[in-house]
């Protein structure tokens, strides 16, 4: 196992209160594997793996376990955390932009990660940069590396911060919502790059997205969250086929289908609850077609199949009947 996640509570102080963002999440990770994390905005996808990766903001609080390689990391000092990031495990944000230094030129921003965390020589640092452009498919290397992040389009950009993540050869990248900036043609040819690389290079990846029309294609397993819960987890081909959280099952039928017109696209009513009050039982019941009283108690996670735990008190086959 390379990574195993366990009862991960993030919670955030906050002149208004405490924000629970992410509430008893688990979830594993085998090496060369890919789990995807879905969920609408602010469900707490980012806050979970910014807590495996140490970069949670100073007003946090976290409880629970993250074994990486069969060691624990979550209280990790910030030295043995930068080891950890610069040698094993990357990430990359959603935003190419603000991640990278608009100042200065691409090969020298790459080769840095090389020269500060492996000790390389800025001359063979270059080589390995190289290298590693080309193999995120980006034409005419050498020009590029000596260009400015702004002479770059979105997807070369793109390509370049996963250039960038990849230098060290990590075994867990964690991708967060790296293609929803870009348009459609290119989110497909990211996400083709991400697999190849990830064959060559052996590695796990945990992938963010809005859109689970993504996971179907590149993840495993999937991970479905929900005001900082999971509400389902299961491969990823039975949340496609076989849906049976009324929040998959919502998310799933916001996705445009070509047998159907556009007016009947269905979208989940109301708003995800308040983080700094949350309603009593099972968040998602307010919004939810298939509530009824009992949805007031917390429906626990509870394992179906070896492949599957659910948290929901409605019938199974209610559910699927309704997909
Ligand atoms: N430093 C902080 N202080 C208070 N609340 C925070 C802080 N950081 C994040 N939050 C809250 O935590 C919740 C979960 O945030 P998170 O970034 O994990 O959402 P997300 O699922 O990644 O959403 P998105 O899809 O929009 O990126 C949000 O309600 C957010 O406002
Ligand atoms: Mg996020």
């Amino acid at each position: 196992m390379l990574l195993e996640v366990k009862n991960l509570k993030v919670s955030f102080k906050t002149a208004d209160g405490i924000v629970k963002a992410v509430n008893d999440v688990s979830f594993s990770l085998n090496e060369g594997q890919t789990l995807g994390i879905v969920g609408e905005s602010g469900s707490g996808k980012s806050q979970s793996v910014f807590a495996l990766l140490g970069l949670l903001a100073k007003n946090s609080m976290v409880e629970g376990s993250v074994l990486f390689e069969g060691k624990e990391i979550l209280n990790l000092k910030p030295k043995e955390m930068n080891h950890l990031r610069s040698k094993k495990m990357s990430i990359i944000f959603q935003d190419s932009m603000t991640s990278l230094n608009p100042y200065m030129k691409l090969g020298d921003q790459l080769a840095e990660v090389l020269t500060i965390h492996k000790g390389m020589s800025y001359k063979r640092a270059l080589v390995e940069c190289l290298h590693m452009l080309d193999a995120v498919k980006i034409p005419e290397v050498k020009k590029r590396m000596q260009m400015y992040p702004h002479e770059l389009s979105g997807g070369m950009r793109q390509r370049v911060m996963i250039a960038m993540a990849l230098l060290c050869k990590p075994k867990l990248l964690i991708a967060d919502e790296p293609t929803t900036a870009l348009d459609v043609t290119v989110q497909a040819q990211i996400m083709a790059l991400l697999k190849e690389l990830q064959k060559d290079l052996g590695m796990a990846i945990i992938l963010i997205t809005h859109d689970l029309g993504v996971v179907a294609g590149s993840c495993d397993n999937v991970l479905v969250m929900y005001a900082g819960r999971v509400m389902e987890y299961t491969n990823a081909e039975d949340v496609f086929y076989h849906p049976t959280h009324p929040y998959t099952l919502g998310l799933m039928k916001t996705i445009p289908r070509l047998d159907m017109e556009e007016k009947e696209l269905n979208l989940i009513p109301g708003n995800p609850p308040d983080l700094l009050n949350l309603p009593k039982g099972c968040p998602f019941a307010p919004r939810c077609f298939f509530a009824k009283e009992i949805c007031l108690q917390n429906p626990i996670l509870e394992e179906l199949n070896s492949n599957k735990k659910r948290a929901c008190f409605a019938p199974i086959d209610r559910v699927l009947r309704n997909y």
